[in-house]
């Protein structure tokens, strides 16, 4: 099986994607002998030559730490730090470069919420409330802050497509309800939650809310004002940046009332054995040298996401949504879990009785990566009734073609396994 790299955009594509593929140096391998078919961007995606190239000048050129330095190359690496969160800031359209913190990742972020807003806000009896489809990041947080508060963890159920039943969702919304922690898209199914609406009945009962937008980043324009919620949390290696490098967006009011999480150095503005002051926003949440490097390529790959556009994106993955839909609905024995109303480039699925590690395998030696498991989100198999499900997940730089090969690829695990 070989798949043609694609020559030119179809008339019909929105985008030039051999134009944008040729940005992207993974795509063009070979793996098992075969054309590599990257359909695991849920899990993280690729990383254009930008970014590679900005990780690469900051280590041979820049490196320095950051708000410490009086030197040339310190102040040209804060200079590039600080111009990367204001880059975040704008891909968030955020009122303040004080409301973004950088972290780890989107689990650094929830984590840092649960503890120094949870351990501020939360007293026994209160409620949190999320839904029956969040990644484990926005439940284990969540979990830990309620065993050490005495708040309670409520889950909002989903339907069979995976949507949020949102009479269910109403009724367990209530004046008990202190924090509102909901995923923006699924990982597992593709959703996308009708957030706008959520945060407008939460703020109806006084709560607090926080947007998991792990998965929504890298395929959508998010707008924190319009959205309104407390707290926006996103990964950069999703949206085609590096690993280990997170982004924690809070209300300005929110934070600076906010205890800090982490103590240490750059979070204090001054120190003595009888007391700490804490610094300014956004520096009272990011203690310890930052990942400085990493920061700055997120930066570059956001510049990266906006010269491509999310419009062109969002039809682009729309197209091939769809198309993966008919092609693998076709598949003899393929059941296709999660078809939510509104949904994003995930297809989740199980095919008869195969258990999707095998079916990982084998369509992994014809070229094609897909993701199998729980994908972090166990209680989402368990309302399915399955133990795991294989996912394709799509990305700007997909192709149909790539498409047809994995559902090639499974004709081949049919012939193998029966
Ligand atoms: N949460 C990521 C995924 O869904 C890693 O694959």
């Amino acid at each position: 099986m070989t798949v043609p790299e694609p020559s030119v955009s179809s008339p019909t594509s929105p985008l030039d994607v051999a134009a944008i593929r040729a940005q992207f140096p993974a795509l063009h391998q070979q793996v098992h002998g075969k054309p590599l078919v990257y359909l695991d961007n849920a899990a993280t995606t690729q990383k254009p030559q930008v970014v590679i190239n900005t990780l690469r000048h900051y280590y041979e050129r820049d490196n320095a730490n950051v708000h410490r330095g009086v030197h040339v190359l310190s102040e040209r690496a804060t200079a590039a730090f600080e111009q990367a969160r204001r880059t975040v800031q704008r891909f968030l359209n955020a009122r303040s470069e004080r409301e973004i913190i950088f972290t780890r990742n989107a689990t650094e972020s929830i984590n840092l919420v649960a503890r120094a807003w949870g351990d501020w806000q939360l007293t026994p009896g209160d409620e949190v409330l999320i839904t029956a489809m969040e990644h484990h990041s926005n439940i284990v947080p969540w979990q830990q802050a309620c065993a050490r508060t005495g708040a309670v963890l409520k889950v909002a159920p989903i339907d069979d497509r995976g949507d949020v039943i949102m009479e269910d969702f109403a009724k367990l919304l209530t004046a008990k309800t202190k924090m509102l922690a909901v995923v923006h898209l699924s990982n597992a199914l593709g959703t996308i939650n009708p957030v706008e609406e959520m945060v407008a009945q939460a703020r109806r009962v006084g709560a607090t809310v926080l947007i998991d937008g792990s998965q929504a980043a890298y395929h959508m324009a998010v707008d924190v004002q319009a959205l309104d919620p407390d707290f926006y949390v996103f990964t950069g290696h999703k949206v085609y940046g590096p690993t280990g490098i997170g982004v924690l967006y809070g209300r300005e009011s929110m934070l600076s009332a906010m205890p800090p999480f982490l103590g240490g150095g750059d979070m204090i503005s001054s120190v003595t054995f009888e007391k700490t002051e804490w610094n300014e926003l956004p520096y009272k949440f990011e203690a310890g040298t930052p990942n400085i490097a990493d920061a700055i390529a997120l930066g570059a790959a956001i510049e990266f996401v906006w010269g491509v556009g999310f419009e062109a994106i969002g039809a682009h993955e729309a197209r091939l949504l769809a198309y993966a839909t008919a092609q693998l609905s076709a598949v003899p024995g393929l059941t296709i879990i999660g078809t939510a109303r509104r949904k994003a480039s995930v297809v989740s699925f199980v095919l008869d009785d195969l258990h999707p590690h095998d079916i990982g395998t084998i369509v992994d030696r014809e070229g094609v990566a897909i993701r199998t498991g729980h994908h972090c989100a166990q209680p989402v198999m368990d309302r399915y009734g399955v133990p795991a499900t294989a996912r394709a997940s799509l990305a700007m730089y997909n192709t149909k073609e790539e498409i047809d090969a994995l559902v090639a690829a499974l004709g081949r695990v049919r012939a193998l396994l029966g």
